[in-house]
């Protein structure tokens, strides 16, 4: 009999469902996107994502098991995001995979979302230790090293805002839509970055900053509006792009001098960046030609179920298994995600 797997994510605006057959075969992989509603005001609803969820969930499943050929009593066990996000949507998820583990007795795999989207880079092929992780995510933004498999160390996190809630809030002064960072990323192939745009300094020199970057384009553009100049938009995407693309890629060069390690991997919504597929490597293939860099392919960049059962995979080998009062942990920190060894 097969490893089976079933995973659900609704840590945020995507319900979604996965099907895992082994260590990476795919059966299945259903993402319900919310965007179209969220778009409407700006940026992700709480109360209305959790209620999209409740209302997509069932559908969800029900077409990622049959996408996959299986029926429920095949599985062998069910995993689903147990934080970080937001608490209605993530309750949603795991109420589902819950009732699942107890109709169907099986073991329940509670996984940290984040170590998911660091996980989707298992879809390249398996990843090598020590390797360093580089977050960049809506909600996250850190330098994550791994001396081995599944062990997390922060060292280095955004003080601020996290990359992506920048290019979402930059972009909405600029008047584009939500998300913003598909559109950013478009139009600043249209543009030069000719703006000048701070990088702001920070308390650790593995950290970064982008509340400062964002401020400085919010001024821009209400500087330009008070003057009744107009803005080369796509030159403003281009400036800003670039500058929030390089702090977080000079921060990670400077994190290979201190933590050397075999391989560095992508992840998050940002891994979908153009600007930055095509620096990081570039980067470090210019310091240190020797290490690996992983990015993980466009359709598992962005929030996807995928991501969390090839993580609940190895979770399953491992025997980590999560009782069934688990709850969810809207800031669960990727340091408290599994035990780690003691220094
Ligand atoms: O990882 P994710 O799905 O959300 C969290 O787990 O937080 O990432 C979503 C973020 C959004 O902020 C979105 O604007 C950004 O990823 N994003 C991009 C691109 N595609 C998605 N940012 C820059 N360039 C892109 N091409
Ligand atoms: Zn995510």
């Amino acid at each position: 009999m097969k490893k089976c797997i079933l995973a659900i994510e609704t840590s945020c605006d995507e319900t979604s469902a996965a099907v895992l057959v082994d260590d990476r075969t795919l059966l299945s992989n259903i993402v319900s996107s919310q965007i179209n509603v969220h778009s409407h005001y700006g940026g992700v609803m709480p109360e209305i994502a959790s209620r999209l969820h409740a209302e997509q969930i069932t559908l969800v499943l029900e077409r990622a098991l049959r996408e996959s050929n299986l029926d429920y009593s095949k599985l062998s066990a069910v995993a689903v995001t147990a934080g970080p996000g937001l608490i209605g949507a993530l309750h949603v998820g795991l109420q589902a995979a819950k009732a699942i583990a107890i109709a169907y007795q099986i073991p329940l795999i509670a996984v940290h979302h984040i170590a998911g989207h660091i996980y989707a880079n298992h879809f390249l092929g398996a990843m090598e230790y020590p390797a360093l992780a580089v977050v960049v995510s809506g909600g996250h933004t850190e330098l994550v090293y791994m001396p081995h498999e599944l062990e997390f160390q922060i060292v280095g996190r955004t003080q601020d805002d996290a990359i992506g809630e920048a290019y979402d809030k930059v972009a909405r002064v600029l008047g584009l839509p939500y998300p913003g960072g598909p559109e950013i990323d478009r139009l600043a192939h249209q543009g030069v970055p000719s703006y000048v745009l701070p990088s702001p300094k920070t308390d650790h020199p593995l950290n970064v900053s982008y509340s400062g970057l964002k401020t400085a384009v919010v001024n821009l553009v209400h500087n330009a509006e008070q003057r009744g100049e107009s803005l080369r938009v796509a030159d403003v995407c281009a400036s800003f792009q670039k500058r929030a693309v390089d702090m977080i890629v000079d921060r990670l060069l400077k994190a290979l001098e201190r933590y050397p390690v075999q391989q560095i991997v992508v992840a998050g919504g940002v891994a979908a960046n153009s600007y930055l597929r095509e620096s990081l490597p570039r980067r470090v293939r210019e310091v240190a030609p020797h290490i690996e860099v992983a990015i993980p392919p466009f359709w598992c960049c962005t929030d996807n179920a995928a991501m969390i059962a090839v993580l609940a995979s190895r979770m399953y080998d491992l025997g980590h298994f999560a009782p069934l009062d688990q709850g969810a942990d809207p800031d669960w920190s990727i340091e408290d995600f599994l035990p780690q060894p003691k220094e």
